[in-house]
């Protein structure tokens, strides 16, 4: 077990999420639900991310939601940091070794449908890595060649699906297609991603999912829309805008969870 593990497993004192959240931005909130929170910041665990993106808190926060064990990853790295597509990777090693076998993915998204509008949520049922990168770059066995025909599980979105409906919120689906940014897309760009089959765009997400199949972990993800994308409307695009739009959907997103979370979790056997 590596330091930052055996740290972790240390601090949470018998805690065992099966499940873990990684909160994008804006979605940080979900944190003062959980109760008898254990917190650790990521600076104290070895290969986590340094926290650099505003908006982003940059800690392990374990304890009960909705009933249920869980562990929240409040702040990610980014491509766009430091360059690293597999920056993710000791966090999600350690969540691994830990027992951790459900990821759940949130991010800020750009929409590319009037129709679905900032403040929607949108689950991500498969994506497009337009990058040009992937985080197994220079993995050295034959584990780097990931399957991902079905990267995202279909067991946990069904229950996002029905927990949706339970509290009647709509949850859209679609595509996540991923640029590196961090500056934002041309509208020529979008016009592309369009024609390429996107419905969403945003700078995060896939390179997690590409390394938590390679760990084995089941995975499933959501969008919070912020802005119609680049060209869609007038407006310049701005990280201010996606820090004050992204609680819009992360309420919703929000009420999803609890609901199922509260249901037996992402991890349950199916009732
Ligand atoms: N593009 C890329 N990333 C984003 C966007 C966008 O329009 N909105 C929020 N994150």
């Amino acid at each position: 077990m590596t330091h930052a593990a055996e740290h972790l497993r240390q601090q949470l004192n018998g805690l065992a999420p099966t499940v873990a959240v990684v909160l994008g931005s804006g979605l940080g909130g979900l944190i003062d639900e959980v109760e008898n929170a254990i917190r650790i910041p990521y600076a104290d665990l070895d290969g986590f991310p340094p926290s650099g993106v505003s908006g982003h808190a940059g800690a392990v926060v374990a304890g009960t939601f909705a009933g249920q064990p869980v562990l929240f990853l409040a702040g990610r790295a980014h491509y766009y940091e430091q360059g690293d597509a597999a920056a993710m990777r000791p966090a999600l090693e350690t969540l691994a070794a830990l027992g951790v076998t459900h990821l759940f993915l949130t991010n800020a998204a750009g929409s590319l449908h009037p129709d679905m509008p900032p403040g929607s949520v949108m689950m991500i049922s498969d994506h497009i890595n337009f990058s040009g990168l992937n985080p197994l770059i220079g993995e050295p066995t034959d584990r780097r060649f990931v399957g991902l025909t079905a990267a995202y599980n279909r067991e946990m979105c069904d229950r996002l699906r029905s927990a949706a409906d339970a509290v009647q919120v709509e949850l859209h689906h679609g595509i996540y297609m991923w640029f590196s940014g961090p500056s934002f897309e041309t509208p020529a760009e979008i016009r592309m991603a369009r024609t390429l089959g996107a419905d969403a765009i945003g700078m995060s997400t896939v390179p997690e999912v590409i390394l938590a199949r390679f760990l084995g972990l089941e995975v499933a993800a959501c969008s919070v829309i912020t802005n119609l994308a680049a060209g869609l409307s007038q407006a310049e695009l701005s990280h201010g805008e996606t820090k004050d739009v992204a609680p819009l959907g992360g309420a919703k997103l929000a009420s999803i969870l609890r609901h199922l979370f509260a249901t037996g979790g992402f991890s349950a056997p199916a009732a």
